[in-house]
């Protein structure tokens, strides 16, 4: 099937299967190996993108559903060498170990904050609850989304 659609900004004309998964045109089609695929059945959060505006997990959705629409990933929040407000905070409060959960809760985070201007640290915690860290560093996570979501607000 033909698709088109708008991932980070940039236009994606392209021939896939009805059963290729959005992480797999992500990764395998598109060499954006920032979105990692962690269990494949939808539970641990590592493959969370956002979908016009929204964020989704990537492993629980066809690449033909993101036809006609705009994808973010975590290779496109950066500008240029300015890491994203969230990114920035992520680094400056230890908000990772190993790194693995790291996109998809950085982008989950983002998500929270365009829908939220000042989330207490339990609603932050309730919104992560989808994002798994097999490092169990969820204590400078939860600290470096609430950094990451007053500095967007603050712009
Ligand atoms: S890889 Fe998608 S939720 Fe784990
Ligand atoms: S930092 Fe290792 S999985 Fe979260």
């Amino acid at each position: 099937m033909r698709i088109a659609l708008e991932v980070n900004g940039r236009p994606i004309d392209t021939e896939v299967s009805p059963n290729l998964l959005l992480v797999e045109l992500l990764r395998d089609h598109l060499r954006l190996t920032g979105t990692h695929n962690g269990c494949d059945t939808s539970q641990c959060g590592a493959c969370t993108v956002h979908l016009n505006g929204s964020s989704v997990k990537s492993c629980a959705m066809l690449a033909v559903e993101a036809d006609g629409g705009c994808v973010l990933t975590i290779e496109g929040l950066a500008q240029g060498d300015q890491l994203h407000p969230m990114q920035q905070a992520f680094h400056e409060h230890h908000g990772l170990q190993c790194g693995f959960c790291t996109p998809g809760m950085v982008m989950s985070a983002v998500d929270l904050a365009q829908r939220q201007v000042n989330p207490s640290e339990a609603e932050i915690r309730e919104w992560l609850e989808g994002n798994i860290c097999r490092c169990t560093g969820y204590q400078n996570i939860v600290k470096a989304a609430a950094a990451g979501i007053a500095a967007m607000g603050a712009k």
